[in-house]
């Protein structure tokens, strides 16, 4: 069978590679169908040299070993596996914490922070290695497209880009026909076409199937990650975090260094059934998608983090600080990692946590995480001032009529001119 002949497509971005300019391309490899279908159609269609990068960002299960020994059947002339997990949970996760990242509603972004690394680290290697050229494997319709091609395009920008899914034109039985031809192995078979996952130490996120009839409830079988939580502990457990400038350094009173942390914050919130997110989203590419999310670890460090964050932050900072989230998430959902203005907000997610330290405690049950205890000696609380009872010196009750007249005065006048203007109208 011959593979199906590409469209000429139409070169629309300045750095998109010329087929007759591709000398030595590094492709980030993943080990899936996919991009093993490329590593060989790469060779063929262009006649160039594949150099294969894999990143480990803390993917549960992954054998980073079989993907090298792939890569290398596959005919790459070099395979590389880098371990990020230090630098995507310091460069990456932190300030997503301190931002308290969550985009629309419930995603915590671990894609989204990912490949701005991915892509630097193609970027790193490229050019080490010589090529000219980076491949990856996203389609046309996605967000990682867009990350992945900025980074590239704002890093490197004497390199080219080739994105071959978006057009080769083969759909999954072309592919699978594509790998028998060339003794490509397909993980998990070929009979059922797999749930489309993407995961890392902050998150799992799975899409395709039934995920796509948006009426569906989620079917067991998705989760990779989070027990199901009717199948989760009968007993509820706690887990204290601490934090130090923002930063989470210990649970249950353990010092752990972050990506241990991370990590042991998954496992517990997975056992306990928590941060499942069903979540339909609103890409950056125009289309709405469906995702089933698992993110214990965000789940409880996020709502720990906010929890402390709050305590020690006046009404004023905690007014306006989720709006700079807010932003700081879209930026990074969008794929603008390298934006000056994230790195302008970063500025000031630090200032405000260098204030973040303390210990909140999360009770994790079946499905839920609850924020059940807190405590900081930064916290601008004081009990003898918030009790109930006659507390004088500082906080006077006496004050707080006068208190109450002058703060509603512009709000009371304007409701009188209203009421007076409606009355004139009806009379
Ligand atoms: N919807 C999420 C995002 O846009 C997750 C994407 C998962 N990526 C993937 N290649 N499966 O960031």
């Amino acid at each position: 069978m011959s593979q199906p002949e590409p469209a000429p497509a139409p070169r629309t971005a300045s750095y998109e590679a010329d087929p007759a300019e591709v000398g030595r391309v590094l492709l980030l490899y993943s080990g899936g169908l996919d991009t093993s279908v490329m590593l060989k159609w790469i060779q063929e269609r262009y006649g160039a040299e594949v150099v294969a990068l894999s990143v480990d960002l803390g993917q549960p299960g992954e054998d980073w070993d079989v993907v090298r020994d792939k890569a290398r059947r596959l005919g790459a002339v070099e395979c590389h596996v880098v371990d990020a997990r230090e630098q995507f949970a310091r460069e990456f996760v932190l300030p997503a914490i301190k931002a308290n990242a969550v985009y629309g509603g419930g995603y915590p972004l671990f894609t989204a922070l990912g490949r701005p690394l991915i892509a630097r680290l193609a970027v790193e290697q490229a050019r080490a290695s010589g090529c000219d050229t980076i491949a990856h494997g996203c389609t046309g319709k996605g967000n990682d497209q867009v990350r992945i091609e900025a980074t590239v395009a704002t890093l490197a920008p004497e390199l080219r880009l080739l994105a071959p899914v978006r057009d080769w034109r083969m759909g999954r039985e072309e592919e699978i026909a594509y790998a028998r031809e060339h003794g490509i192995a397909i993980k998990g078979g070929s009979e059922v076409a797999p749930y489309s996952i993407d995961d890392n130490l902050w998150g799992r996120s799975s899409e395709g199937r039934w995920i796509e009839a948006l009426d569906q409830p989620p079917q067991d079988d998705v989760f990779g990650l989070v027990t199901p939580p009717q199948d989760a502990p009968d007993e509820p457990q706690d887990v204290a975090v601490t934090f130090e400038r923002g930063v989470p350094v210990a649970l249950d009173g353990q010092r752990l260094g972050l990506v241990e942390l991370l990590e042991r914050a998954a496992e517990l919130g997975a056992r306990h059934g928590v941060g499942i997110v069903d979540h339909v989203e609103d890409r950056i590419v125009g289309l709405k998608v469906r995702d089933i999310y698992e993110v214990p670890a965000a789940a409880i460090l996020l709502s720990a983090h906010q929890e402390l964050e709050r305590l020690v932050c006046t009404i004023h900072q905690n007014q306006f600080k989720p709006g700079l989230d807010r932003q700081w998430a879209y930026l990074v959902y969008a794929g603008l990692w390298w934006e000056p203005l994230r790195d302008d907000l970063d500025a000031y997610m630090d200032r405000v946590n260098q204030q973040v330290t303390g210990t909140v405690n999360v009770r994790l049950y079946k499905g839920s995480t609850r924020v059940v205890a807190r405590e900081s000696p930064n916290a601008i609380y004081d009990p003898e001032l918030a009790t109930f009872g006659e507390s004088g010196g500082l906080f006077s009750q006496h004050a707080a009529p006068g208190f109450i007249e002058l703060w509603s005065l512009q709000s009371r006048m304007a409701h009188r001119l209203r009421a007076e203007r409606r009355d004139g109208d009806a009379g």
